[in-house]
């Protein structure tokens, strides 16, 4: 048996917890969704879950890994051998993210390149589902494999292979130890551009100015439930394996705080930025902020691409330095999605890390050729909605009512309170066993109706079927067979 990785610092560990925290959805995700949803008047639901279920969770992540010491999977064990497979449940979702999130990376590092010249044209929209993409528009139509795409992919995987392989140390910490830093300077640059610009004002005070007649809106409550459990990472293991290599006398619960409010940070920010460039763009084009916000995939290889040709200098560095940054955040996250991976096969299975990331590195990358062929896009789009709905937050309100009611809070409790200068005590517990499951539980039912109710995106049913439920379907049945199964380590 090797002996069990473990942290150099607490920096490294504070730094690796922000790295998974703060990724795509911060660039892309948070900015669009106050937007939408009353703007400044978001940030109340979005502190309130970030109180009473982001940091309830992530410290029972945290606190449960930290008692544990091991991965997901063998730490439910620990509760009990017939909850093995929540834990194999969490670390196949987050297999099943890795999958598609490396292809975005993907394309975000191509887009660096493109930077030098501009390459996505003047046309932006036309060239990404054109020429960059050739979206064949269904799922079903997977035509030929788009090469650059590739091997972008081939590369990304490659850099992330490589920094896992390198072991929690000298890998993942010291990987953590450069992409943070420069993350947050190239941020800050994005921040400062986006402010500067002539018409800023316009898309900042369209982020931010507060809209508090809609506060009473029940789908508003549940985006910011989304944003917080997607944003901070947690269901996917991610938190237990992290936490299962600090040592014995960790400050786990101000780490825990810190890394929380660094991610929030991160996202207002940024968002400062984001819509400060939408402001100059809406100006410029003498449209309305509204014609120019987007979310997701849109935002960042669309709209941004078309404020950067209107910049009044140097697009291409600003370009440049947009597109790295979303590389830089997306490998953070991506790293921390294998090694919940890779971590759970080393303490189930025996094997080597190398063993383990290779493994998962070469599957991971076959299922992913599908969407880097001309329908990839679809599929992509698809997984991305189940995996979030019935991932991340199904996943995280099991954990909360296992470890609650199955197991005892107060063991994860004593276990981390006294390496701690914070404590969590009766607020906290009442958060995981109460509060949380019950505002989760009704953000779920409501998903869950609404997904019924209409097919999702306006695809084709049987793609929806295939690519979406199925795929659920799968993950929880190879969830179950794994934890079924008899072990010996
Ligand atoms: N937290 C990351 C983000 O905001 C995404 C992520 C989700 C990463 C789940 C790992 C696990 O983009």
């Amino acid at each position: 048996m090797e002996q069990r990785d473990q942290w150099g610092s607490r920096v490294g560990f504070v730094l690796a917890t922000i790295g998974s925290a703060v990724g795509l959805g911060n660039i892309w995700r948070f900015a669009y969704m106050a937007y939408e949803n009353g703007g400044g008047a978001f940030l109340f639901p979005y502190i309130f879950a970030l109180l009473t279920a982001g940091i309830p969770l992530l410290l029972l992540e945290m606190g449960f890994g930290f008692f544990t010491r091991t991965s997901a999977p063998s730490a439910f064990r620990k509760v009990g051998k017939k909850f093995e497979w929540i834990g194999w449940w969490s670390v196949l979702v987050a297999f099943t993210v890795t999958v598609y999130y490396i292809v975005i990376i993907a394309w975000s590092l191509l887009f660096v390149f493109k930077s030098f010249n501009l390459g996505w044209t003047t046309n932006p929209e036309t060239y990404f589902f054109g020429e960059f993409l050739q979206f064949s528009g269904s799922a079903f139509n997977l035509g030929g494999v788009q090469w650059p795409i590739f091997f972008a992919l081939i590369a990304i995987w490659a850099i992330n292979y490589t920094i896992i392989a390198g072991g929690v140390q000298k890998g993942i910490e010291k990987a953590s130890k450069i992409f943070m830093p420069l993350l947050a300077g190239m941020l800050l640059i994005i921040v400062f551009r986006g402010i500067t610009l002539p018409g800023s004002m316009e898309g900042i005070r369209a982020f931010l100015t507060p809209d508090f007649s809609r506060i009473f809106d029940l789908g508003i409550w549940i985006d910011a439930y989304g944003q917080i459990f997607f944003t901070l990472s947690l269901g996917f293991g991610i938190m237990i394996a992290y936490s299962s290599y600090l040592p014995k006398k960790s400050d786990v619960i101000k780490n825990g705080i810190i890394a929380a409010f660094a991610d929030a940070a991160f996202s207002i920010i940024t968002g400062i930025g984001v819509f400060g460039v939408l402001g100059y763009m809406a100006v410029e084009q003498g449209v309305g902020i509204a014609d120019v916000a987007t979310s997701g995939i849109g935002l960042a290889f669309i709209a941004f691409p078309q404020a950067i040709n209107l910049l009044p200098a140097l697009p291409q560095l600003f370009g440049l330095i947009f597109f790295l940054s979303l590389t830089v955040a997306g490998l953070s996250s991506s790293v921390s999605l294998i090694e919940s991976v890779v971590s759970s096969l080393i303490d189930n299975f025996s094997l080597s890390r190398k063993k383990a990331v290779t493994i998962v590195s070469i599957v991971g990358f076959l299922m992913g050729l599908p969407m880097v062929t001309q329908g990839g896009l679809a599929i992509l789009d698809i997984f991305d909605h189940f995996v979030n709905i019935f991932g991340l937050l199904t996943v995280g309100f099991v954990e909360m009512l296992v470890l609650s009611y199955a197991f005892d809070l107060d063991k994860i409790k004593d276990n981390m309170n006294p390496s701690s200068d914070l404590q969590v005590g009766p607020t906290w517990k009442a958060m995981v066993k109460f509060v949380s499951p019950v505002l989760i539980g009704i953000g779920l039912i409501q998903n869950v109706i609404s997904e019924f109710a209409t097919v999702y995106g306006g695809y084709p049913l049987a793609e929806v079927i295939t690519f979406g439920w199925l795929a659920v379907a799968l993950v929880l049945l190879v969830a179950i067979y794994l934890g079924k199964k008899e072990r010996t380590v």
